[in-house]
Order: C-alpha cells, then sequence, then structure tokens
C-alpha cells in the first residue's frame, strides 16, 4: 500500500461525554464491530470507577490500566480506526483537553434522559475551538428522555452545534421501535441487547409506503411522518465538506448498551469523518502527505511501576513516517535522539513498531526529555501550536516539607509539570510556587507522587483565587500601569509569560473594565 494510500485510510478520532452517557460502551461496541476485542466487558477497566472519586490512588491505578487503551484501533471496511481515550472524570479534563488536539475529529455521545451536560459543554467548546468535526450520538433512546426536537435545539443552544439529524427515533423508552436512517433511508427496527438481524434493516425509501403501518403500528407510523416532514423543514441538508470543517454535525439515535444505532453510526463515520488533517506550526502548515516525518507530544504518562522513572510519552504522527531506529530532531532541546522501542497500544495488548503514518498515536519511552507540546522532525525547526495550557481553578500555594530534599522536589515538581499533571505559576513579587489545578485531586496525586517518585515532601496552604489567565496587550503605557497597578496579582507561567491572579470573578470583571487594552485569555496560546 502507497503512503498515500495509509493515509487516506487512517480515521484518528475521540470519544467524549459527560461521565455516564455512555462513552465506554459505545467505545467497547465499536471495537466488537472492529474485531479488536471478543468480548463485552473488555474495556470496562479503563472506566474510572465512581465509587473511586475519593480514592486517588484508586484512580491513579486505573490510569496505569489506561495506559493500555490510550489508542484503540481496528480495521473496519477498509479503513484504519485509531479511537483516542479520553478520560471521563472531570478531574482530568485537562487531559481530555489535550487529547483533542491529537484527533481528527470527536463523537459526543449525549444521555437523551440528561440532555447536554457541563462536561460536554466544556469539551466541545474546545472542539469549536480547533474547528473539530464533531458527529453526535443521542444514546439510551431504550430509556424514556427528552423529546427528538427539544434535544435537538438543546444541542444547538448549549454547544453551539449546527446539526442534522441523519436518523431520527420512533418512540423511546417502552415505546422504542427503531430509527429510521435518513442517510440510507432504512428502517432499523430495536431488538433488545444486539439482538438485531438483517430482517430487522428494512430499506424504506418513502415514508408514505402503507407497509410502514404494518410494521411499526399507526400511530407509530403517523408520528414518524410527520416528525420526519418537520425534521427535513427545519433542518439542513447533510454536507459532508461543512461537517469536515467543522460547520455542520450529524446526528443519530441510538442505545450503546443494546448495540444499537451503533453500526449505522459507523457506518456514517468510515465515510465522512475526515482522514489525517493538516496541522499548524508557528512557522508553517504542514501537510499530512509531505515526505518528512513530522510529529508533537501531546500526553506523558508516567510509568506506574515505581521502580522504573521512565515515562510514556505520546506523539502524534501529523507527517511523513516515523521510523523506529531513526534520529529524529528534538527541537526544543536542539538534540537528536531515536527511539528502540516505539509501541502501540492497542486494546489490550501492546507492540512495537517499525513505521508509524499520519494520524497514528505512537508511545515513545522517556526519562524525562519531553514536555507536552515538544515537537519531533527529520532537523526542521517547527513549533507546532494548538496544545495550549487551560486557564486552571483550583490553586494552592506549594511550600517544601522536607528541608534536605529541596532539590528532589524541585525537579519532582517540573517534571509533573511538564506531564502536564498541573501547572505551576511563579508570583512576581514574593517568587513564591502556586500550583494550579482543573480538579482537586491533582493535589494529591503531585504530594503522593512527589513522595514516592522523587522523595520529596510538599505541603499546601490554601490560596483564595478563582482564575488565572494569560495577559497581552499592545498599548504598552497601559500594560506598564497595569503591571504596577496589579503588582500583587501577577505571575510567570512556565515559560516565562505573564499572568494575571484574579481573586475573584468580580476583580477580573473589574481589572477587563478599567484596563480595556489590556486582553484577558483563557487558554495561553494567544499569539499568533
Ligand atoms: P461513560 O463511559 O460515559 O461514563 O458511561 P458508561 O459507558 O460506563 O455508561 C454509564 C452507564 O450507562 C452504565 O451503567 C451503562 O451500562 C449505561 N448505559 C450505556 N448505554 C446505555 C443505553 O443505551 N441504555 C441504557 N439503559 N443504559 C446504558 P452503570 O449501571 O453505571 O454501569 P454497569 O453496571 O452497567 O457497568
Amino acid at each position: 500500500m502507497s503512503f498515500l494510500q495509509e493515509i487516506e485510510k487512517r480515521r484518528t478520532f475521540g470519544i467524549i461525554s459527560h461521565p455516564d452517557a455512555g462513552k465506554t460502551t459505545l467505545t467497547e461496541k465499536l471495537l466488537l464491530f472492529g474485531g479488536a476485542i471478543q468480548t463485552a466487558g473488555a474495556v470496562k477497566s479503563n472506566k474510572i470507577k465512581k465509587s473511586a472519586t475519593s480514592d486517588f490512588m484508586e484512580i491513579e491505578r486505573q490510569r496505569g490500566i489506561s495506559v493500555a487503551t490510550s489508542v484503540m484501533g481496528f480495521d473496519y471496511k477498509g479503513v484504519k480506526i485509531n479511537i483516542l481515550d479520553t478520560p471521563g472524570h472531570k478531574d482530568f479534563a485537562e487531559d481530555t483537553y489535550r487529547t483533542l488536539t491529537a484527533v481528527d475529529s470527536v463523537i459526543v455521545v449525549i444521555d437523551v434522559a440528561k440532555g447536554v451536560e457541563e462536561q460536554t459543554e466544556n469539551l466541545v467548546r474546545v472542539c469549536k475551538m480547533r474547528k473539530t468535526p464533531v458527529i453526535v450520538f443521542i444514546n439510551k433512546l431504550d430509556r424514556e428522555g427528552k423529546d427528538g426536537i427539544d434535544l435537538l435545539d438543546e444541542v444547538e443552544q448549549k454547544l453551539g452545534l449546527r446539526v442534522c439529524p441523519l436518523s431520527w427515533p420512533i418512540g423511546m423508552g417502552q415505546r422504542f421501535k427503531g430509527v429510521y436512517n435518513m442517510y440510507e433511508q432504512k428502517l432499523c427496527l430495536f431488538q433488545p441487547h444486539g439482538k438485531q438481524t438483517e430482517e430487522d434493516t428494512i430499506v424504506f425509501e418513502d415514508l408514505e409506503d402503507e407497509n410502514l403501518e404494518n410494521i411499526i403500528g399507526k400511530a407509530a407510523a403517523e408520528e414518524l411522518r410527520e416528525e420526519s416532514e418537520m425534521v427535513s423543514e427545519v433542518y439542513p441538508e447533510f454536507d459532508a465538506k461543512l461537517y469536515q470543517k467543522g460547520e455542520l454535525s450529524p446526528v443519530f439515535f441510538g442505545s450503546a448498551i443494546n448495540n444499537f444505532g451503533v453500526k449505522e453510526m459507523l457506518d456514517c463515520f468510515v465515510q465522512i469523518a475526515p482522514s489525517p488533517m493538516p496541522r499548524f506550526t508557528e512557522e508553517r502548515p504542514i501537510n499530512p502527505k509531505e515526505d518528512k516525518f513530522t510529529g508533537f507530544i501531546f500526553k506523558i504518562h508516567a510509568n506506574m511501576d515505581p521502580k522504573h522513572r521512565d515515562r510514556i510519552a505520546f506523539v502524534r504522527v501529523c507527517s511523513g513516517e516515523f521510523k523506529r531506529n531513526t534520529n529524529y530532531l528534538h527541537v526544543r532541546k536542539n538534540k537528536k535522539i531515536k527511539f528502540s522501542n516505539p509501541t502501540t497500544f492497542m486494546a489490550a495488548k501492546k507492540e512495537v513498531v517499525d513505521v508509524s503514518y499520519p494520524g497514528d498515536i505512537v508511545g515513545l519511552y522517556d526519562s524525562g526529555n519531553f514536555k507536552i507540546g515538544d515537537t519531533l522532525t527529520e532537523g526542521e525547526v517547527l513549533h507546532f501550536k494548538g496544545i495550549p495550557s487551560f486557564s486552571p481553578e483550583q490553586f494552592r500555594i506549594v511550600r517544601n516539607a522536607d528541608p534536605l530534599k529541596s532539590k528532589q522536589l524541585y525537579k519532582g515538581l517540573d517534571q509533573l509539570m511538564d506531564e502536564g499533571v498541573a501547572q505551576m505559576f511563579i508570583r512576581s513579587w514574593d517568587n513564591t510556587r502556586i500550583i494550579g489545578t482543573v480538579g482537586a485531586l491533582q493535589f494529591e496525586v503531585i504530594q503522593y507522587r512527589l513522595e514516592h517518585e522523587y522523595g520529596a515532601k510538599c505541603s499546601y496552604e490554601p490560596l483564595a483565587l478563582n482564575k488565572a489567565c494569560w495577559i497581552s496587550c499592545e498599548d504598552e503605557a497601559q500594560y506598564e500601569e497595569f503591571l504596577k497597578r496589579r503588582r500583587r496579582d501577577i505571575a510567570k507561567d512556565k515559560d516565562g509569560n505573564i499572568v494575571f491572579l484574579a481573586e475573584s470573578a468580580w476583580v477580573l470583571k473589574m481589572a477587563q473594565e478599567s484596563f480595556p487594552k489590556v486582553n484577558f485569555h483563557f487558554t495561553s496560546e494567544y499569539k499568533e
């Protein structure tokens, strides 16, 4: 197979949802279709269970397991599918945001009864920022839930997605009869527990056909005709190009646990989802078809075995071929490195790979060389864009609790920050180290790992902060004035960028009003 064919046949995507909407179940059904797993339940171990939310050790252990399923790959209808796993736990949201930098499209799972939930909103916001194409899967139709049209309104309003249903449900809960697949004009009849047979899918080009009554009953047939007419009037026609630009989102209805509606979505997905897309560096755009290898690190996972300090850095191949035992330039360190054991982590098995192609994710054993966002190339100096840090929401001052181990503490903190566990800011007026995270759990994770991996101890002091945002300003005089007036709230991030630490939403608002020419950014990537 030629290099171009290898690229064309890849689909790298992520499944995102608010916890419990059915992401794990859907992933598992997709893997079953692809033959990547043989039995249901195989992916379950990857999920951070609700019962473990207060037990971060258990969460770390489960995250360890999740290395094995970081990328789940399988072939389906001649297409090579890479599903990137994203942690559902909200305290690890930043991990998920970063994983989204390595995908070419996403599937959003929404619970029909709960509708659009908070975490869905946060994740879709990141997709929209990046113009990532989104498919929506409305799950759990075997249960009572919201009305289809109301739900689509909610998706449009809360997620800001322009939608286009490609299937339409016939009833729900006890009355759920199946879906009408508008994309292929087929009626798919619901049988619980994935017991569908060929006869349950009936081609139905014209819903006026009298046979419809015979199959789903008079009332359901009338309802379907009425709703499908309304849907075709209200929603735009499907246009694959608009979807690929992230401007139109096809919607499917189904029930993941019953394996219903999943195959229809997958069949459509392999036809419409984009193959590896171009990526942008500060220097120039990168076309996947370029023959020289380029890639970036989007995730670093610590080794769960305390005897081995090494970590696994995940690289997304953006162009060219990534080959084993070949020297590549680590741009930030200006150093050539070669990798003898680049690994793919496929559901349940890991393998050393000799060649990987654009769209693929490769795990590299790393002894501390990499940071999130690092670029690898064949020699060209490039810096990939779009791997920002996000404004954290919880803050604590970190103090050294064992004066004899300060070297270990600072090394540990640096490495954990490189991994992206949290962000560290150094407050300018007193050099205090402040750790900012998305969730409270990371504080415990840091403390535990400093002690067990670096032999250092830290303690925390509470800090009443609401937001940290990055600052820029074209007007030098106003910038100087701002820095002077807010002297005590200024810090620097790991790259030396200026950050404003706002005590409350009100303080932030006041600062924005008093200094209209100062820009407050909620991700670190604001420079053009
Ligand atoms: P998540 O990864 O998004 O957090 O969700 P997950 O797939 O684990 O699903 C959350 C719960 O919803 C699970 O039940 C799962 O069985 C159930 N579920 C998934 N899809 C459907 C569906 O189509 N219909 C119905 N009725 N339920 C569905 P649980 O009780 O939390 O876990 P388990 O005991 O089933 O493992």
